[in-house]
């Protein structure tokens, strides 16, 4: 075997890995994984700096045509409780995250046509009337033409995971759609200039190490901004209520890995890390992260957003959470972001 140490810090200087590199570095155990953690740390020192960047998510509806089998929302889940925002309350709940000190706001539902393409683009403008903040969407697979629309309305930013990158597995979990639908939206999101996130599962039933590697090499190929990398939780309602929990090590490896091939990209400590296992969630800021999200919609509405079970602590407001959050990063020893957090502005 050749020295692994070698091939993290080629990788960390520029070159690129193939799968079989990716491989061995996403199966890594002990000591050598250790030594990948602190690699995505100083990548993300030197790329993206000290800070943590703060987004406020807002989860405006829990309606969706989709049949993702690993998710609560899904169509065939006749028992979720199903709620739609309206726009003004959308557009107030984004002006309070706003007043609290958020720069950056991140509206998904599901893939819910309610909100056409001229409703989206109304919300997008009224936010953006109050404040130079970003906007991140995150609603799902639509046509190139509604992205078109809701970047000239001035989204800035899209989030949609390819979940795996292995065609068959995605095209098994999802009897909607396609693998290749998905790639095309992620393309046409590029092609339209923004900034375009994507990410994946770790421990989805049929998932090895070999499509952890592919799935890094995606993200790659794809030229992502921001991957958003979490473990899968088995939800009772759901086709997969048996499957076991993700790994949080195998998600902390794979978070270390994109670091050290994306360098500059914004990647998140994802909330079902969080969920899964709280320690994580602090260890993923020292192995490559440096994004993190707090929901700002109403608590009636975060319960219904059931896409995995999770526990709700006491209810703050979103000023108070906002402090918390604060705290949390404080905690562990890093700046908070203060500005919008921009995808390749961070070292400006
Ligand atoms: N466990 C973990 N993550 C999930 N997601 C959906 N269902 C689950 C689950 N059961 C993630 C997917 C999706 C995002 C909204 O949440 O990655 O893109």
């Amino acid at each position: 075997m050749k020295n692994i140490k070698e091939l993290i810090d080629n990788i960390c200087s520029g070159y690129d890995p193939d799968l079989e590199d990716l491989k061995e570095i996403v199966s890594l155990e002990g000591s050598e994984a250790d030594y990948l953690f602190q690699a995505a740390d100083r990548v993300r020192e030197k790329y993206c700096g000290d800070e943590v960047q703060v987004r406020a998510i807002i989860e405006f509806s829990n309606h969706c045509r989709c049949l993702c089998a690993y998710c609560g929302l899904n169509a065939e889940n006749k028992s979720v409780k199903r709620y739609r925002m309206t726009i003004q309350e959308i557009v107030e709940n984004a002006r309070e995250a706003i007043d609290a000190g958020y720069k950056t706001l991140v509206l998904q539902s599901g893939e819910d046509m309610w909100y056409t393409s001229d409703k989206v683009c109304t919300i997008v403008k009224k936010i953006k009337e109050i404040d130079d903040v970003a906007i991140t969407l995150s609603m799902g697979e639509r046509s190139y033409e509604e992205y078109k629309a809701f970047k000239e309305a001035g989204a800035d930013r899209y989030l949609i995971k390819h979940e795996t990158a292995d065609e068959n597995l995605y095209n098994s979990l999802h009897p909607h759609s396609s693998f290749k639908s998905r790639v095309q939206c992620l393309k046409d999101l590029k092609d339209l200039g923004f900034q375009t996130g994507s990410g994946f599962m770790i421990g989805i039933p049929g998932q090895t190490y070999e499509t952890i590697a592919k799935d890094i090499m995606l993200l790659k190929k794809i030229g992502v901004h921001m991957a958003g990398i979490g473990p899968f939780i088995p939800h009772p309602l759901t086709p997969l209520r048996s499957a076991v929990t993700g790994s949080t090590f195998n998600t902390l490896k794979a978070v270390a890995a994109s670091r050290i091939v994306l360098k500059d990209a914004m990647l998140p400590a994802t909330t079902s890390l969080g969920v899964v296992d709280s320690k994580s969630r602090n260890l993923v800021f020292a192995s490559g992260a440096n994004v993190i999200m707090q929901k700002v919609e109403p608590y009636k509405y975060r319960r219904l957003y059931d896409i995995y079970p999770k526990p709700y602590g006491s209810e703050l407001t979103v000023k108070e959470e906002r402090e918390k959050l604060n705290e949390y990063i404080k905690s562990f020893g890093r700046g908070i972001g203060t500005g919008r957090g921009d995808h390749g502005k961070l070292m400006d």
